[in-house]
């Protein structure tokens, strides 16, 4: 995903598609991965039918929901001096509720009411609807939480409310849970089993999306190259469903062609892939959409067999490999970014080199690097010992981030002197005589606005670049325009 986002706030919601007559306000705060982001979308929808409207001002909040990341410690981290700040609002504020959402609120539970005497909810990633029943409970001056998983929710019937949207992007979310269980990863524990959305709900979004305006989707889940749709359950319960719900089943690569036929003029990106899950037929579909950016985020987590073999992860070095020169045939200009940990129980430096020759061998976009961080609960959190010395770990992954950026600038260097198609998405930080945009790669270009606007896709010759933006001149619309 573009992605883990987690360590750094992300802001607060804008103040956007307020409903008339709502007079409570909502402040919410997402930390995390884009499904979290996506996640509070859907919790302000609930909720603007409950009499809340978002604000972007903590102060004036009659409600503060944080929706949270438990992927490593330091996000943990991070939560926990957002409420230590919640706090001393509350103080001045004392009507004020504190609710905590998403993965910390799953996996702590109760605990959280007893540790963090500030928090008043507690709300698990597939419990949003009760969200209603909850708050009431509250408001009568109890505390209140609801940490149940489930195997049907996916808020397919749910339109989210676009929050913190420049209104050219949005998330569509297609599968959640997970149920791939890496040994490192908390997330099978905190989101679930694996279930996917009716496909018919997801093109209803879509199509909704295109009317407002929105020009580009994501669709989200941890495992999207395991989305399957047959009639709603479990992934893992699909053998068991009837012979005529497996054979009208809707697979990833189906509902990437259905989506990029419906709006063949919105971009489509889709996160995350996992390698053993990709399929040719997926590459195949990306290949003959035009509208389906030649982008691929296919994590790793490291470079060598043995790891990966203790990581979980079901697939080989070679194998991997294999993944990428298929990816290179069909798509010769497919950006390709990863995730990578580094320092992972056992890791030597034979290991971290495998990582590093990888790294060589593909020569990523974009990448995500992680030092290891021991989750209670995970299997490598029970069975192995976190035995890489901090010192190790952090010489490690800067080894890795440093290869990474020479990567990216080798990347981005091959663009220059090239045209490439871009989805105008807002001004440049830098400079309000330019616009930002990305290209099909799914890298920043920087360019002159001229007469272009938001929202307007165009073709831009690149002169100049750094490893993460290229700098260019609009040449013309691009025939994607509509
Ligand atoms: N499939 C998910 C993965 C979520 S976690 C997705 O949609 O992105 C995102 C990344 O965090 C993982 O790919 C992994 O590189 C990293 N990560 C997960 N658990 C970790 C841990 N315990 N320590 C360090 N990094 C971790
Ligand atoms: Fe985590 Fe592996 Fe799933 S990284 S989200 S268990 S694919």
């Amino acid at each position: 995903m573009e992605k883990v986002i987690d360590e750094k706030v992300q802001g607060t919601a804008l103040v956007k598609e307020a409903k008339e007559g709502n007079s409570k306000r909502l402040f919410i705060e997402s930390y995390g991965c884009q499904m979290n982001f996506s996640d509070s979308e859907i919790v302000a929808s609930i909720l603007a039918n409950e009499g809340y409207n978002t604000t972007n001002q903590l102060e004036d909040a009659d409600l503060v929901l944080v929706n949270t990341c438990s992927i490593r410690e330091k996000a943990e981290q991070t939560v926990r001096k957002r409420l230590e700040k919640y706090n001393a609002v509350k103080q001045q504020n004392p009507k004020m509720k504190v609710g905590v959402l998403g993965c910390m609120a799953e996996r702590l539970k109760e605990k959280f009411l007893e540790e963090e005497k500030i928090v008043d909810l507690v709300v698990g990633p597939d419990a949003y609807k009760d969200l209603p029943n909850l708050i009431n409970e509250v408001e009568e001056g109890r505390n209140a939480v609801n940490v149940i998983l489930s195997k049907e929710e996916t808020y397919g019937d749910i339109s989210p409310v676009r929050l913190q949207s420049n209104g050219v992007s949005a998330f569509v979310s297609i599968t959640r849970g997970c149920d791939n269980m890496c040994t490192f990863c908390v997330v099978p524990f905190t989101r679930g089993r694996e279930r996917s959305r009716d496909p018919q709900s997801i093109l209803q979004e879509v199509n909704e999306l295109w009317e407002k305006g929105f020009k580009e989707i994501t669709l989200l889940g941890q495992n999207v190259d395991s989305y399957l749709w047959y009639g709603g359950g479990l992934k893992k319960d699909f053998a068991k469903a009837s012979k005529m719900a497996q054979a009208t089943a809707v697979n990833f690569a189906q509902l990437l062609d259905m989506v990029a036929e419906a709006q063949p003029k919105m971009r489509i990106r889709f996160s995350t892939s996992n390698p053993q899950d990709m399929t040719m037929d997926v590459i195949e579909t990306m290949a003959k959409h035009h509208n389906i950016c030649n982008y691929i985020h296919l994590p790793v987590q490291s470079g060598s067999d043995r790891i990966l073999k203790k990581m979980n992860r079901l697939h080989t070095r070679e194998e991997y490999f294999e993944m990428i020169d298929n990816i290179k045939k069909l798509i010769p200009d497919c950006g390709i970014s990863h995730d990578m940990i580094a320092g992972f129980p056992t890791e030597t430096e034979e290991d971290h080199q495998d990582t590093l020759s990888l790294m060589e061998y593909v020569k990523y976009d974009f990448g995500f690097m992680f030092a290891y961080s021991e989750r209670p609960g995970t299997m490598a959190g029970r069975k192995f010992e976190d035995d890489v010395p901090e010192k190790v770990k952090k010489r490690r992954l800067t080894e890795i981030i440093e290869l990474q950026q020479k990567h990216a600038l080798y990347r981005t260097q091959q663009q220059v002197g090239k045209t490439v198609e871009v989805l105008i998405e807002k001004s440049s930080k830098r400079s309000d005589a330019h616009w930002a945009g990305r290209n099909s790669q799914n890298t920043m270009v920087i360019f002159p606005k001229e007469n272009y606007k938001v929202g307007d896709y165009v073709m831009v010759k690149v002169e100049d670049c750094t490893s993460a933006t290229l700098f260019g001149e609009a040449v013309d619309y691009s025939p994607m325009n509509a």
